[in-house]
């Protein structure tokens, strides 16, 4: 466990702690953007209302409902899909970053990574486009992750620039590395073009 992080159980045993619950759904793919560029994996996050990319998910309550419940709820509410998630999918847990240096926050943020089959995930996108209850209000959209970059600087570095949610944007990096998804230096790239885009 990397420092700062919390356990499951440690988080759990947080008393006047809220918790929250996201996950990362992705699959793999054949498929080739025009034909030729391998988009290697299908991953998922949200357009969310505030404008900001994040991944589907939200507050449990753990004295209502266990952590996956919760998120299963919100994944039907957000994706209009009832997806079970199991404790082994919790990858880690922090405490969101906190409003003044001398204070903690009492949000602790749990993160999912869930592999599904393609199909899934097509099916994922095609009803929270439709009988998602939260569709067009509390969730704008469904976009994929490029994960390519193009030779005139497309693809990951661009979709890195837009703003995220809390710690969505490292959530996201942090996975791409530790699921091999992405070669380091390609990534460290993309990072680096990503700061660039808009100064
Ligand atoms: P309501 O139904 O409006 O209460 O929203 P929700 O339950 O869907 O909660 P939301 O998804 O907004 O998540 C709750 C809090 O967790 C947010 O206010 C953010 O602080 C944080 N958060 C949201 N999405 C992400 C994410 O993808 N990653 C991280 N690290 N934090 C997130
Ligand atoms: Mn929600
Ligand atoms: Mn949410
Ligand atoms: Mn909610
Ligand atoms: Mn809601």
């Amino acid at each position: 466990m990397a420092s700062g992080q919390l356990s499951r159980a440690g988080a759990l045993a947080c008393s006047g702690c809220r918790h929250a619950c996201h996950v990362m759904l992705y699959c793999d793919t054949k498929t080739q953007l025009f034909g030729r560029i391998p988009i290697r994996h299908i991953i998922l996050m949200q357009m969310r209302f505030d404008g900001l990319l994040g991944f589907p998910g939200g507050y449990v309550n753990p004295s209502e409902e266990t952590l996956e419940a919760g998120l299963s709820r919100e994944l039907l509410e957000e994706l209009g899909v009832a997806l079970p998630i199991s404790a082994e999918d919790h990858v880690d847990c922090c405490h969101a970053p906190a409003s003044s240096p001398s204070s903690t926050s009492r949000l602790i943020i749990h993160f999912y990574v869930k592999k599904m089959e393609e199909e899934q995930i097509k099916e994922v996108e095609k009803e929270a486009a439709s009988t998602a209850t939260d569709h067009g209000q509390e969730v704008l959209g469904m976009v994929r992750v490029p994960l390519y970059n193009t030779k005139n600087g497309g693809g990951l570095a661009p979709f890195l620039s837009h703003s995220f949610i809390g710690n969505a944007r490292s959530q996201l990096v942090d996975s791409l590395l530790r699921l091999d998804m992405i070669a380091p230096e390609e990534l460290h790239k993309a990072l680096a073009h990503s700061l660039k885009i808009h100064t």
